[in-house]
């Protein structure tokens, strides 16, 4: 029986390796974390992440084929395939602080399986890491191997949160890249076999290690970079009258640039684009390369611009201040039907608010108080540490903010109100309600898309939609740069 070991049961380790074990009965799989908290969660009714149908594939085989445990060491020895998906946090102190990937974790999982091994091992990266990660853990392992043989193959994830079920069982693509030697690719052909019980062959794709690599930021940074262009048009529609989703479906009719990831809003937020595309610019920067390292730096620029431009919106429509007045934040969550809040938009958008004095009452069907709190408290890329380290400033004071459970309750007596993800059940409330118990003029400010702005303005809200032509008071105010 073939075993499978995978460091790290995060986001993408714990789906991921859910998914193999339904989809390959004869295959035991192992899922190791050294976080004692995490791997209790993933063995309890209440698992540490919320991803529809994720429970489903965990009940169906946890305990026959898939183990959570925190004796990393005992199912690493075991194991013919270790996965390693562990966190690769932005460097935050020296050598490429703020761009560069901290492989910290990484190394010491190398360390680990090196000390740890006693019979030949496949070696598979998982979480996303530089281009050129795999050479350098190839190196601690070979120089440590005591007569093991090791193979490295990178095989970037690419599933998104919210659909990682479904991204898992009917994957665009696999990617395997590996050494272009006899060992390197028998070892692409062990992989390769696992995916091969559910994936189709033709979508099953082999490459050498540098390009597997660097696919997996490249795909982020396209992903990021067509959010960045829609957003800039945004900003274009809201000085012209266009509306953003009318350009949006007539550019992406077009069968050379496709419909999906058109979509404006306050920003792209996630574990992933900022910093692979950090990352990206960190390695151009490293060869030279300094009109690419720009090029790709401004998808950043223009996503920081557009949660500015949202803050700024909302403070100069309110009469140029928002000094003790209550806005309800609807949506925490950095995108819908997931609990994860890593560099969500809403998180620069608060502390915007919150800098400018207003007060706060936040609602996010599945975010905790807790997590909202530690988020508006912490440094920029502390979030990426498996202990978190101590917040550096106090959360905003129990006065300026509230993290309520219902979106009536934040609204309510509230000047304005911000949609910042796009949960399906705030399309469906009942705004006349909401209207009925705010302050007047009552606003609300779309960041997402999804209220129905004519209807909304009937009954008598001032309504902003992102890169939708202005309310007419809103053309009253001072222009937002
Ligand atoms: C373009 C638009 O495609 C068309 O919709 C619009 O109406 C007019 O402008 P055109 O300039 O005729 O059409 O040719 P196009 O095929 O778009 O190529 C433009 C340039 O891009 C060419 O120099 C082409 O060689 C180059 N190109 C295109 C690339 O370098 N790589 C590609 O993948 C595609
Ligand atoms: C992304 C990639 O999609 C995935 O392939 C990769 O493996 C990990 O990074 P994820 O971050 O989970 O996945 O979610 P994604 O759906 O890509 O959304 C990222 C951000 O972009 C979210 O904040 C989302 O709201 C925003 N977004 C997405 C837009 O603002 N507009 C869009 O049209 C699409
Ligand atoms: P991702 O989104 O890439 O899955 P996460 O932060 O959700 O990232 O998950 C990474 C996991 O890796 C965390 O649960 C963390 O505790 C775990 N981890 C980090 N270093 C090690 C290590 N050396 N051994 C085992 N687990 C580790």
């Amino acid at each position: 029986m073939v075993k499978i070991c995978c460091i790290g049961a995060g986001y993408v380790g714990g789906p991921t390796m859910a998914v193999i074990a339904l989809k390959c009965p004869s295959i035991e799989v192992a899922v190791v974390d050294i976080s004692v908290a995490r791997i209790t969660a993933w063995n309890s009714d209440q698992l540490p992440i919320y991803e529809p149908g994720l429970d489903d594939v965990v009940k169906q085989c946890r305990g026959k084929n898939l183990f959570f445990s925190t004796d990393v060491e005992k199912h690493v020895a075991e194991a013919d395939i270790i996965f390693v998906s562990v966190n690769t946090p932005t460097k935050t102190r020296g050598l490429g602080a703020g761009k560069a990937a901290d492989l910290t974790y990484w190394e010491s999982a190398a360390r680990m399986i090196a000390d740890v091994a006693k019979s030949d091992k496949i070696v598979v990266e998982k979480s996303t890491v530089p281009v050129k990660t795999a050479e350098a853990i190839e190196r601690i392992l070979t120089h440590n191997s005591k007569g093991i043989n090791y193979q490295i193959l990178s095989n970037p994830e690419f599933l998104a949160e919210g659909t990682a079920i479904d991204d898992l069982f009917t994957p665009d693509r696999v990617l395997i890249g590996g050494r272009e030697t006899p060992e390197g690719q028998k070892a692409i052909q062990a992989l390769k076999s696992v995916y091969a019980n559910w994936v189709p062959e033709e979508r099953i794709i082999c490459s050498n290690l540098w390009s597997a690599e660097l696919s997996k930021l490249a795909a982020n940074a396209f992903l990021a970079q067509r959010i960045s262009s829609v957003n800039a048009m945004s900003a274009l529609c809201e000085a012209t009258g266009a509306n953003v989703s009318e350009v949006a479906h007539a550019v992406g009719k077009d069968t050379r640039i496709g419909s999906k990831f058109l979509n404006a809003s306050v920003g792209f937020g996630g574990s992933c684009f900022q910093k692979d595309i950090l990352n990206l610019v960190y390695i151009c920067e490293c060869n030279g390369l300094t009109q690419v390292a720009n090029y790709w730096k401004q998808v950043i620029k223009v996503n920081d611009y557009q949660k500015t431009r949202f803050v700024n919106r909302v403070v100069s429509s309110m009469f140029n201040t928002v000094s003790g007045k209550k806005i309800g934040i609807l949506g925490f969550a950095f995108k819908k039907d997931t609990g994860d809040t890593r560099e969500t938009p809403a998180i620069d958008v608060c502390n915007g608010l919150l800098g400018d004095k207003a007060h706060l009452s936040i609602y996010d069907p599945q975010v905790t108080e807790d997590q909202i709190k530690k988020d508006l408290s912490m440094n920029k890329f502390d979030w990426d540490h498996p202990i978190h380290l101590q917040p550096t400033s106090p959360a905003a004071s129990v006065k300026q903010l509230s993290v309520v459970w219902d979106a009536y309750e934040a609204a309510k007596e509230a000047h304005g109100l911000c949609i910042l993800t796009e949960w399906d059940e705030f399309k469906k409330l009942d705004y006349q309600r909401i209207f009925d118990n705010m302050q007047k003029p009552a606003f609300v400010f779309d960041g997402r898309n999804v209220v129905n702005v004519e209807k909304l303005r009937e009954i008598g809200f001032i309504v902003y939609s992102i890169g939708k032509p202005l309310d007419p008071w809103l053309k009253d105010m001072p222009a937002v740069a």
